[in-house]
């Protein structure tokens, strides 16, 4: 297993180019599973889970193939059936399930277990399958969802954290091949969810209300190819610019969506860093000493649990109290035992993380746990003194693109120790 070997303490500065939106190309490479017809998908990024989905659909039977950041996927004959092997390496892949429920009526595919940030159930996701008509059952680790014939419906997908993503990234694959209409109501409204259904679209779907709560899908017979941009991803781009305040530098985010961006841009202000918007692209600086700051994770339009992690690497840099309350997934604090061995003061009280902010930290041996976790690990091994190695890095090559290259361009001193 590779890992990174990080001297801190160099300030970020430089530009680095944003990728297409992990969370956003995985349900769209599943929706191509709807049509008989080629789709091509431009923007991907180069990511291990990104090649999984590639082999999951491979292995349903569709063509795809890679070059450059274009996907072209030619779904024109396949199978319903999600292997437990292959499903349980990769959570995202949960959302085929919805696409071949759609297209054959009939799908099989393993639940996928589990992960580190939480229990992570998919019962919102069957809910909304059994209103449009399926039959659900579950028999030996597998779900078996079928129907005759897929009924559109109304109904109400929200859960104990609010709204699910992949769910209704599932419901909505099932329900555009749905006799009648479909209504979602507690939909999620994250920007990837609207990418997925602007992709639906151009493949000749009919879903309005996309960024609300309340999505309107009324069922088409079939659907055709179509191509599609991804959007650039998010977190990427908050990832970056809290590596920029939390070393002092000074960095040009080039290619990320401000308007996806409101809430933690808001809070690095907060902060006491300077966030300003230059044409396309947003240049982030630290203004002096940060500042305490309190944070509560929230479904879209509200602070993404995806930069929980790296939020509170920033905030151990900051003189005071901040407050960091997880309410989407109860375990996802797995990144504070290892920022401790970096010196940082954290204690976990139920939901929420309390941070003795602004000593500073100092270079460990630390463990990436999962994908957001290992980058709050390389944002305090980047601010701290000394040398931080992170083992296990597959964590992070599974949702950043080339972290180790951009980093090192922006002139961190960041070395991929490649196991022999
Ligand atoms: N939930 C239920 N029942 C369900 C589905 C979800 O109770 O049937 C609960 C979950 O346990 C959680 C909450 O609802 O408490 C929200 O979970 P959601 O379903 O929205 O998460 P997800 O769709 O499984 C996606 C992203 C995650 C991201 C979350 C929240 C992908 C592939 N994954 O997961 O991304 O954290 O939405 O925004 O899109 C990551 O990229 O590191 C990552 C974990």
């Amino acid at each position: 297993m590779d890992s990174f070997l990080i001297k801190g303490g160099t300030p970020l500065h430089g530009e680095v180019q944003i990728s297409g939106a992990k969370n956003a190309v995985l349900p769209i490479m599943a929706a191509t599973l709807l049509t008989s017809e080629p789709c091509v998908i431009h923007g991907v990024p180069d990511l291990s889970d990104v090649k999984f989905m590639g082999q999951i659909l491979g292995w349903l039977g569709a063509k795809v193939s890679v070059e450059g950041g274009t996907v072209r996927i030619h779904a024109r004959k396949i199978k319903g059936d999600g292997d437990y092997d292959l499903v349980r390496k990769m959570r995202g892949s949960v959302c085929i399930m919805g696409p071949l429920l759609g297209r054959l009526k009939n799908t099989r595919v393993s639940l996928p277990g589990g992960c580190v940030i939480g229990a992570r159930p998919i019962n919102l996701h069957l809910k909304g399958f059994a209103a449009l008509g399926a039959k659900i059952r579950i028999e030996k680790g597998y779900v078996k969802a079928s129907a005759r014939r897929l009924v559109g419906a109304a109904m109400f997908l929200g859960g104990r954290a609010g709204s699910t993503v992949l769910g209704t990234a599932n419901v909505v694959m099932a329900a555009v091949l749905a006799e009648g209409v479909t209504v979602i109501e507690s939909a999620a409204c994250e920007p990837e969810v609207v990418d997925l259904i602007n992709f639906l679209n151009a493949m000749g779907a009919k879903i309005s209300g996309a960024g609300s709560p309340t999505l309107t899908i009324t069922g088409v017979k079939q659907l055709h190819g179509a191509e599609h941009e991804v959007i650039p991803d998010r977190i990427e781009a908050a990832t970056y610019a809290i590596a920029a305040a939390a070393t002092n530098g000074e960095v040009l985010i080039k290619g990320a969506r401000v308007d996806h961006l409101h809430a933690v841009l808001d809070k690095l202000r907060e902060a006491g860093v300077v966030v300003e918007r230059k044409g396309a692209n947003l240049l982030v600086r630290r203004n002096g000493r940060l500042k305490s700051s309190d944070v509560t994770t929230l479904p879209y339009a509200g602070f993404p649990t995806d930069v929980q992690a790296q939020m509170m690497a920033l905030m151990t840099q900051a003189p005071g109290i901040s407050i960091i309350t997880e309410r989407i997934f109860e375990s996802r604090f797995m990144h504070v035992s290892e920022l401790a061995r970096l010196g940082a003061e954290v204690e976990i009280e139920g939901p929420s993380a309390i941070v003795k902010g602004g000593k500073p930290l100092s270079g460990a041996e630390v463990m990436a746990s999962d994908l957001r976790a290992s980058a709050a690990l390389v944002i305090a091994g980047l601010a701290a003194k000394g040398t931080t190695q992170v083992n296990r890095v597959y964590h992070i090559d599974r949702g950043y693109e080339n972290i180790d290259g951009k980093l090192r361009g922006l002139g961190a001193r960041i070395q991929r120790i490649e196991e022999t």
